[in-house]
């Protein structure tokens, strides 16, 4: 076990608020010595075998370039498309893959479709599992996310964030779930329509966290009044991996949540603007994602730093 209270990180509703103090302390501390290129190999002699159902830039890399920094290593693994069996995690059960890799590496780090796999690789593995991804939630870049709303606003307690477009995907669910740990006010503007809201487990799940720390999550279809007094807003693709084949029914039912000029001049002057990346010009222009109220370069910048700390502290 390492220095958090849980051996893995499925969902962020799984750690305490002592844990996520914890993830940033490090981080500041991991994010200053790197600055000052002081070395700061926490991990020497240790490898992670990260693996991928889906493409990657930021998780990809700044895993990698982490495991390097902290004076460890990491093998890439990812699935060869078309080719049944694919690479090695496909052609073994879950179970088997948990099993094997606990024998040689210190941690596994998944990307997948279902988010039952990185639970199953979690419960039969002995060394810690950290989720990349799942169709259902993105914990490292949420964690990523609230560090950097943390830096520019210096709060997150009753923080206003508004999130819009997809209520439905991973980066609603995760984001839902790290306001209502922190004790932020989350409102989602997305389309009236069941499919594009928040799965009810993931609901039931952050209003008690958002209960228990001060917290409020609501939903609506109207992106203005989300964005109203909102200090922070959130946006993220319409079309995330593995629906390309609703891309035409999206496009057309996400008419009107698109983060842009207009719907900025609804918003305060110092809301800041974040998205996960990768951006499409669908859910937010070009002039919005770049401009002086956008903070999406220090977020991808950040994964380098939160998921640092993440491994380290899961490690040690
Ligand atoms: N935000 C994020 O996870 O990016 P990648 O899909 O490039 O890893
Ligand atoms: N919702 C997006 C997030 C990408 C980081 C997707 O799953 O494709």
């Amino acid at each position: 076990m390492g220095q958090l209270s849980v051996k893995d990180l499925i969902t962020i509703h799984d750690l305490t608020r002592e844990d996520i103090t914890k993830i940033f302390e490090k981080t500041t501390e991991l994010k200053r010595l790197q600055k000052n290129n002081q070395p700061h190999t926490l991990l020497q002699g240790r490898t992670i075998c990260t693996f991928y159902e889906k493409p990657s830039l930021r998780t990809r890399v700044s895993f990698e370039v982490a495991m390097v920094q902290l004076g460890g290593h990491a093998i890439y693994m990812k699935a060869i498309p078309g080719w049944k069996h694919a690479d090695a995690h496909l052609k073994e059960s879950d179970e088997d893959l948990a099993r094997v890799l606990s024998r040689y590496v210190d941690a596994i780090v998944a990307r997948t479709f279902s988010h039952d796999k990185i639970e199953r690789l979690a419960r039969f593995a002995s060394i810690p599992v950290i989720n990349a991804l799942s169709d259902l939630t993105h914990p490292c870049q949420t964690l990523t996310d609230l560090y950097t709303m943390w830096e520019h606003k210096q709060k997150l307690q009753g923080l206003k964030v508004a999130y819009i477009g997809d209520g439905g995907n991973n980066m609603a669910h995760s984001t839902m779930l790290g306001c209502a740990k922190v004790g932020a006010h989350l409102t989602i503007a997305a389309p009236n329509n069941p499919r594009y809201h928040p799965n009810p487990k993931i609901m039931e799940w952050a209003s008690e966290d958002a209960k228990e720390n001060g917290g409020t999550i609501n939903v609506t279809n109207d992106p203005k009044e989300a964005v109203k007094n909102a200090d922070v807003i959130y946006t993220d693709v319409w079309i995330s991996m593995g629906m390309e084949e609703e891309k035409e029914q999206r496009l057309r039912d996400f008419q009107g949540f698109q983060v842009n000029e207009e719907l900025m001049q609804y918003a305060p002057e110092d809301a800041i603007v974040m998205h996960c990346l990768p951006r499409t010009p669908h859910e937010i222009t070009d002039t919005v994602a770049t401009g002086p109220q956008s903070v999406i370069y220090d977020q991808a910048e950040n994964r380098l730093h939160v998921q640092k700390a993440i491994l380290v502290l899961l490690m040690s």
